[in-house]
């Protein structure tokens, strides 16, 4: 993976792409977003490949410092040109840098977050592990890798939630969240799951089982009376926590189209 900045790839991105992770984050993930404390106070949220215009990362910092007004963040991208094209928009606690995902490392820069987006769609599902790997370096004890796919606006998510612990990455969570513009049906994920899943949702696999019994709850809700997407949504991810374990119940997030799911033992890998 160290030779990634030399790998040119599309950099199309848009404004507000992240704004619904950017809302989850802060809602979620507000302690670790605010610490101070110690290497915390110098720990950095890092947008690895931020594209051809750093909106996204300028947005999320306007999120992030309503809760920590001096949070350093980082735009890390690949490309060069792309890198040179946002350093007129760093600022005070903002910078932006030529690299890959090794670039914390390199740099002896401590994270606390890592953000990379709508990145590895344009990888092989084989490497995915080592870029998370890689990714994940230097994350602060507890920090989080959030890694996965949207579609064009931003209105269909699903994201790897990784968390930094003793041994290593824990695979947390998957992230799901749709702004219902394409109706809702659970399967409307399928597109959009990160690389290594995305065309492996094989019958038998625990991804497919999951999917299978949301598309269950779903129905049953449906036939219940739930008539709009939003209602489905909501109605099927009520019933989903009963059946799924890790389903997390918070109403915060289904009336906002959230759902988390955290399998007891983390999220299963393909194959
Ligand atoms: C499609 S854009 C995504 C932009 C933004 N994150 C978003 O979600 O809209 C992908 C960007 O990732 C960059 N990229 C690809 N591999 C990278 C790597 N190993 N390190 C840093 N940036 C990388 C590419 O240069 C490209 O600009």
């Amino acid at each position: 993976m160290s030779e990634a900045p030399e790998r040119r790839t599309r950099g199309r991105t848009s404004r507000s792409r992240l704004r619904a992770l950017d809302a989850y984050l802060v809602h979620a993930e507000r302690p670790l977003l605010e610490r101070q404390d110690g290497p915390w106070d110098e720990a950095a949220f890092l947008d690895v490949g931020f594209g051809e215009h750093p909106w996204t990362t300028l947005e999320s910092a306007e999120a992030f410092r309503a809760l920590n007004p001096r949070l350093r963040v980082i735009g890390v991208e690949a490309d060069a040109g792309r890198a040179a094209a946002a350093a007129p928009h760093a600022a005070a606690h903002t910078h932006f840098r030529h690299g890959g995902f090794g670039w914390a490392r390199e740099a002896g820069q401590p994270v606390r977050l890592v953000r990379a987006m709508n990145i590895l769609r344009q990888y092989r599902p084989e490497e995915a592990a080592a870029a998370h790997a890689e990714l994940g370096e230097a994350l602060l004890p507890g920090g989080l890798l959030v890694e996965g796919s949207t579609d064009g606006p931003g209105g269909i998510t699903v994201a790897y939630l990784l968390r930094r612990e003793a041994g290593g990455l824990h695979r947390e969570a998957l992230l799901f969240h749709t702004d219902f513009h394409q109706g809702f049906a659970p399967l409307l994920f399928r597109d959009w799951l990160p690389v290594d899943w995305r065309r492996r949702l094989a019958r038998g696999s625990a991804l497919h089982a999951f999917f299978e019994a949301w598309t269950a709850a779903w129905t049953e809700a449906r036939a219940h009376g739930a008539s709009t997407p939003e209602a489905g949504f909501l109605q099927g991810a009520q019933r989903l926590a009963h059946t799924c374990p890790g389903v997390s119940p918070e109403p915060w997030l289904w009336e906002r189209g959230y759902l988390r799911w955290q399998p007891p033992g983390g999220v299963p890998r393909p194959g």
